[in-house]
């Protein structure tokens, strides 16, 4: 039974991305590519070496010196996937509130996205099944994808998750911290946040996880029927 090779799901912070492409890459066999950790280990090894982030020739430089590679994780304690970076495991170091601030101004700079698309895109390539989650996947950086989804939520509800995951009772901050980074996100002017044209659309306001996860393996079988591999 044929399964889509590549599978995009784009959406903003807090539309439950990561959570749904771990539970499909772990029933069904696809590697996850976070690609937000990416542009994290980016920004951590910027901070690290005390490149100023406003300083994009040297970003793109540092850029493409990075070796990095991500792994499965179960995602018992909180991480759905490990990060190395230099060999290194940055899956913690990629949270900080340094690199949470700063993230933002790195992946607005063309440069350092060309670069990490091309390693994106080989990703795609030379694997048999990927599951990629980041904000233009089906609209930059895979527009081939076999399927495309975009997950989306009000911004309420999304910091409820948000607040949920790291513990945190008073929703105001999340929920400001999340605005902003949703207004960089989609108004830059390098691959905003948007969703493709022929993207599935789940509005996941009123679903809970496994709702959309088995919303999401349903478009999978229908992938599959179309393609005369169900059984
Ligand atoms: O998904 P995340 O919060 O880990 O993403 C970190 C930052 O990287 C966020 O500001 C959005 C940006 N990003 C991006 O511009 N393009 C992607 N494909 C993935 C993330």
């Amino acid at each position: 039974m044929t399964l889509p090779p590549t599978i995009a799901l784009d959406g903003p912070a807090g539309s439950g991305k990561t959570t749904v492409a771990h539970a499909i890459a772990t029933q069904l066999g696809y590697l996850l590519v976070d690609t937000g950790a990416f542009y994290r280990a980016v920004t951590l090894a910027a901070l690290r070496a005390g490149v100023p982030i406003s300083d994009s020739e040297t970003l793109i430089a540092l850029a493409e010196q990075l070796q990095l590679e991500t792994l499965w994780a179960d995602g018992t304690d909180g991480n759905f996937y490990r990060l190395l970076l230099n060999g290194e495991d940055v899956s913690e170091a990629i949270r900080s509130a340094a690199v949470e601030d700063a993230v933002s101004q790195v992946a607005a700079v063309r440069g350092v996205r060309d670069v990490l698309n091309a390693g994106f895109r080989r990703l795609a390539e030379t694997q048999p099944f990927v599951i990629m989650v980041g904000r233009d996947i089906g609209t930059v950086v895979l527009p081939e994808a076999d399927l495309k989804i975009y997950l989306d939520a009000a911004p309420e509800v999304r910091a409820a998750r948000r607040g949920q995951q790291i513990g945190v009772a008073d929703q105001r901050d999340v929920q400001r911290a999340l605005s902003q980074r949703d207004q960089r996100d989609s108004q830059r002017a390098v691959a905003p946040l948007r969703a493709a044209p022929d993207a599935h659309y789940i509005d996941t306001n009123r679903l809970d996880a496994q709702a959309v996860i088995a919303h999401v393996q349903g478009l999978i079988t229908a992938w599959q029927v179309r393609h005369g591999s169900a059984t």
